[in-house]
């Protein structure tokens, strides 16, 4: 005999070892898993990112993201009708602006005429059941792609939080219901409720991208929008450290006092304990974003027939459900939808 006789089993039933409890009596058939089932996963639960391009009757491949599209605003208005025959309940816009409009200070988002703002209203006017989700940052209008605006090589906090208030404001204009600040400023929570107040959009909520962290996984989104090769240094002054949950407790609970409806994780899978870390200390409506690299990742590995992708897919969007999300930002979202129609 070519193992080692180590001893085995000493003596006790398996029975005696389990004192008759058997977990797998309640997996032994689809109905029983059925019924036992805890989280689901329904179309109520999706929010879809899009991306915007200029032009007309356009739709661009995005190298790193198969799969996905930039859309003019015509073509928008179409794939938000088919997002709302679907049932997904809202889309988040993201553009990419072009580099002539781009600058130092991300003027262009004080324009009530950019980009987002024109898909907004086209889209608003056409599909007013969706909900219409705007992110509101600079980083699509600076030509150094930071989110805030950069003197001196620092992203100063109080200018920038100025800029981006004005920006949220002409977003409600346009017909957006919910706000959602990415750029990690302080203060901005406060100074866009203030201002939404004030300019008559008491009934525009907040979706405060309360803990976004300084993460490798944003990187095909860099390039969705055209920022990847000007982004100068790193995010790292405003995003908080992969390494902590505490400050993400901190700024959660900030985001929360200065007025936010509700918060989002991001990104999304690596962070699932911060997820339900913030679910269990505030009860509030939680998001995640399961963002560019971790969609990146799942096509690349179901491209190369290394996994699944479709079960892939499903898995993650229900650990999000697990981990106490309300919602997901996925850009798989009309997929799912479809899937989920099926009965799959
Ligand atoms: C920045 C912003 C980022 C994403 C959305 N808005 C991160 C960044 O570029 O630093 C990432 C989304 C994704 O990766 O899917 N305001």
């Amino acid at each position: 005999n070519k193992y080692p006789a180590f001893a085995g089993p000493q003596g006790r039933t398996v029975d005696e070892i389990t004192q008759g409890r058997r977990l797998r009596r309640m997996r032994k058939a689809d109905w029983s898993r059925r019924l036992v089932q805890e989280n689901q996963l329904t179309v109520n639960d999706l929010i879809w990112p899009i991306f915007l391009c200029e032009g007309e009757n356009r739709r661009e491949d995005i190298g790193a993201m198969p799969g996905v599209q930039r859309f003019s605003v015509d073509m928008a208005v179409r794939e938000a009708e088919r997002a709302a025959k679907l049932g997904i309940p809202a889309i988040a816009t993201f553009a990419n602006i072009d580099p002539a409009l781009r600058d130092e200070t991300g003027s262009g988002i004080l324009d009530p005429d950019n980009l987002i703002n024109r898909a907004t209203r086209a889209i608003k006017d056409a599909v007013p059941e969706i909900g219409m989700i705007t992110d509101v940052a600079l980083d699509p209008f600076t030509s150094h792609g930071h989110d805030g605006i950069l003197r001196d090589g620092i992203i100063v906090n109080d200018e920038t939080v100025e800029q981006i208030t004005k920006g949220a404001v002409l977003q409600a204009a346009a017909g957006a219901d919910i706000i959602a600040p990415s750029d990690m400023m302080d203060g901005r929570i406060g100074a866009i409720r203030e201002a939404l107040d004030h300019n008559g959009f008491q009934d525009v909520a907040i979706m405060a991208y309360a803990t976004k962290f300084a993460s490798a996984f944003y990187g095909p989104y860099r390039e969705a929008i055209g920022t990847s090769g000007r982004l100068k240094g790193d995010k790292k002054t405003y995003y908080i450290d992969p390494a902590n949950t505490d400050e993400a407790v901190r700024e959660a609970e900030q985001d929360l006092a200065e007025g936010a409806d509700s918060l989002m994780v991001k990104p999304g899978l690596p962070y699932l304990d911060i997820i339900r870390r913030l679910k269990d200390a505030f009860a509030m409506p939680t998001f995640a974003y399961q963002v560019s690299g971790e969609y990146t990742m799942i096509k690349a590995a179901g491209a190369n027939g290394w996994i699944d992708e479709e079960r892939v897919m499903m898995e993650t969007l229900l650990a999000f459900k697990r981990a106490g999300c309300d919602g997901i930002l996925t850009y798989f979202a009309p997929i799912v939808a479809e899937r989920l129609k099926a009965g799959a």
